[in-house]
């Protein structure tokens, strides 16, 4: 394989506000000075698995702009090959983040040039899927994009799915996730009406029932549980001081991908996911979080 890792995502400017308290309908607040990030749930897993040492390529989209130009920077500075980050057809995507003390986050997000990563785009992107060991993927792309994505994948290499923001998924998606990762209010959107009760290790065993061959559901300062054919484990969480957990999970998720496809098992990946996931709160933007293998072993 020429690349660890194949993300096939989002890529946004993140707008950053500091607020002492979000608004509510029809109330204005004054917050901190505009920082403006490279984010995008694609665009971030890309940053973090290069940053790891991974070898990284992104398939997607970017507005023929500034903010798309500030993007394939990025990109090319943490070593991510960009050969297919398609440029124009609509204007980059866009985050607008509110961050509170706590460090945590509310999100909106236009798709912009995102929404233009058509299934044809991964049709013609068909090289990179046969060189890569590990796909992965999140849902600030088109469903159509992601089932495309799945009837792509080569054989013998591996899918990895964050479904953010969630939303129902197909059978065929589903089975094909190695494995589904979800947040608890993830679970809940892609459960639906099949949620039991108010135990994360259920949600677990009913996701898998679903057909991915593992399931990990992250549960935040309680760190994370991992469900397979070898049953449900539970991996601890990393305490740190949080400054800014976006895109903490976009840096679990990649780091996940990349021990997988480096052959750890299931529980071994996800605690050193927990770690590089732990490193980006304690630093504020998304990408520029992002820890080396270093600052990693130093936690
Ligand atoms: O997961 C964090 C990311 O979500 C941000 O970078 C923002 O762009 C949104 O996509
Ligand atoms: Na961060």
């Amino acid at each position: 394989y020429d690349y660890d890792l194949l993300v096939i995502g989002s890529a946004n400017a993140d707008l950053v506000i500091g607020v002492e308290r979000r608004p509510g309908a029809g109330e204005t607040v004054l917050g901190s000075d505009l920082a403006v990030h490279p984010g995008g749930k694609g665009a971030n897993q890309a940053v973090a698995a290069a940053r790891l040492g991974a070898r990284t390529a992104l398939l997607a989209r970017v507005g023929d702009d500034a903010y798309g130009r500030l993007l394939l920077d990025s990109q090319r500075a943490a070593g991510v090959d960009t050969v297919g980050v398609l440029v124009g057809g609509a204007p980059t995507g866009v985050a607008l983040i509110t961050v509170d003390p706590s460090g945590d986050n509310s999100i909106v997000v236009s798709p912009g040039a995102n929404g233009k990563l058509t299934p044809e785009d991964v049709r013609a992107a068909g090289s990179l899927f046969h060189a890569s060991r590990v796909v992965s993927t999140q849902l600030e792309i088109p469903l159509e994009t992601v089932v495309e994505a799945v009837r792509n994948l080569a054989p013998g290499s591996r899918f990895v799915l964050n479904p953010s923001p969630p939303r129902p998924l197909p059978p065929e998606v589903l089975a094909a996730c190695d494995p589904l990762i979800v947040n608890e209010h993830e679970a809940k959107v892609v459960l639906g009406d099949a949620l039991v009760g108010d135990d994360p290790a259920d949600w677990a065993r009913i996701l898998l029932a679903r057909g991915p061959r593992s399931v990990v559901v992250t549960l935040g300062a309680e760190g994370a549980l991992v469900a397979s054919a070898d049953g449900v484990a539970r991996v601890p969480s990393v305490k740190v001081e949080a400054i800014d957990t976006t895109g903490a999970g976009d840096a679990f998720t990649a780091a996940l991908a990349w021990r997988l496809g480096q052959g750890d098992a299931l529980p071994e990946a996800a605690a050193y996911a927990a770690r590089v996931g732990a490193a980006a709160v304690t630093k504020a933007g998304a990408q520029e979080s992002y820890p080396t293998p270093e600052e990693v072993d130093a936690l």
